[in-house]
C-alpha cells in the first residue's frame, strides 16, 4: 500500500504531502492518522523549524472522504472523535505553511485553514460544497472561513457552494500569497525557509499571538502579547539575535 502522507525531509523544514491521488486527496479516517502522527513527530523534533503542507498540483484535498461519511452513522462518528485530531493540527507549535494548488474544498479547505498561513496557486479553488451533501462543514468550516473573509461570502460560499479563485481568496484575506502555477509548492517551500531562520521560540509565540487575535477580545490579546514578548526576552536566542544585529553578523539560534 502506498503512504497516504509522503514526508520529505529538507531541514530546517520538512514537506509533507497528502498522497491519495486517485481520490483527489479525499480525507480519510487513515489519511487524517498520519497526517496528524507525522505532523506531531516533525513538531517534536528540534531540527525540523516549519512544515509546509500540500496535496498535488490538481487538489490539496477535495474534502472529506464522502464514501466513508455515506456509511458511517452520527454515533461512530462522535466516538471516532474525529474533531480532536484537527485540535490536534491547530495545537501544533512549528509553524505551518499550507501549499494549495487545484480543489480545496470541504476538509480540505477546513485542513488549509487551520494552517498559519496559506501559499496558493492561481489554480486554487476554495469552497465549502457540505450543504450540497445535506451536512454542514465540521471541522471549523463555518468559523474559520467567516472570520478571514467576513459573512458576505462565508455565506455565499457556504450557502450557494460558489468556489472562491485563488484571487478572490486573496482579495478576501484567506490566502497570504497567489503564485504562478508551476511555483504552488516551491513559493510555500521558499516561505518556510524564511520562517526557518527566525528565532524558533519568538516564531512560536508570535504565532501564538497571533491566533489570540481570533479567539479573545482585543485587551486580553494585547495582554497575551506583552506577556510574551517578556518571555521571548527571557529566552538565549533573544539575546543571541539582538547581539548578532549590533556585532553585524548572522544569528545562530537554538530554539532555547
Ligand atoms: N471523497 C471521496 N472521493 C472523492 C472525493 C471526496 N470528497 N472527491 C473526489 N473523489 C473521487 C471521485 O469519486 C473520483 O473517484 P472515481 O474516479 O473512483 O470515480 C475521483 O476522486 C476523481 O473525482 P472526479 O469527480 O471524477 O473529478 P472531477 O475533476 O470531475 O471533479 C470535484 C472534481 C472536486 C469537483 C469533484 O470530485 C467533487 O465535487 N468532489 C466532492 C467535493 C465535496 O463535496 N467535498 C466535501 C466533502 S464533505
Amino acid at each position: 500500500m502506498p503512504e497516504l502522507v509522503v514526508v520529505q525531509r529538507d531541514d530546517p523544514i520538512a514537506v509533507v504531502l497528502l498522497n491519495r491521488p486517485r481520490q483527489l486527496n479525499a480525507l480519510s479516517d487513515e489519511l487524517m492518522d498520519e497526517l496528524v502522527s507525522e505532523l506531531q513527530r516533525l513538531d517534536r523534533d528540534a531540527a525540523i523549524r516549519c512544515i509546509v503542507l500540500g496535496g498535488s498540483e490538481r487538489a490539496f484535498a477535495a474534502g472529506a472522504d464522502i464514501g466513508e461519511l455515506a456509511q458511517s452513522s452520527a454515533i461512530e462518528l462522535y466516538y471516532a472523535r474525529r474533531v480532536e485530531r484537527w485540535d490536534a493540527i491547530r495545537n501544533l507549535w512549528t509553524p505551518l505553511v499550507a501549499a494549495v494548488s487545484g480543489y480545496c474544498l470541504g476538509g480540505g479547505s477546513e485542513l488549509a485553514m487551520s494552517c498559519d498561513l496559506i501559499i496558493a496557486s492561481e489554480t486554487a479553488r476554495f469552497g465549502q460544497p457540505e450543504t450540497s451533501l445535506g451536512i454542514i462543514p465540521g471541522a471549523g468550516g463555518t468559523q474559520r472561513l467567516t472570520r478571514a473573509v467576513g459573512k458576505a461570502a462565508a455565506m455565499d460560499v457556504i450557502l450557494s457552494g460558489r468556489l472562491l479563485s485563488a484571487d478572490e481568496a486573496l482579495a478576501a484575506g484567506l490566502v497570504a500569497r497567489v503564485v504562478a502555477r508551476e511555483a504552488w509548492l516551491e513559493e510555500a517551500k521558499r516561505v518556510a525557509r524564511d520562517i526557518a531562520t527566525k528565532g524558533p521560540v519568538a516564531t512560536r509565540l508570535a504565532k501564538e499571538a497571533v491566533n489570540r487575535a481570533f479567539e479573545s477580545t482585543l485587551q486580553l490579546g494585547l495582554e497575551y502579547e506583552r506577556r510574551a514578548l517578556y518571555l521571548a526576552f527571557a529566552s538565549e536566542d533573544a539575546k543571541e539575535g539582538l547581539t548578532a544585529f549590533t556585532e553585524k553578523r548572522k544569528p545562530d539560534f537554538r530554539g532555547r
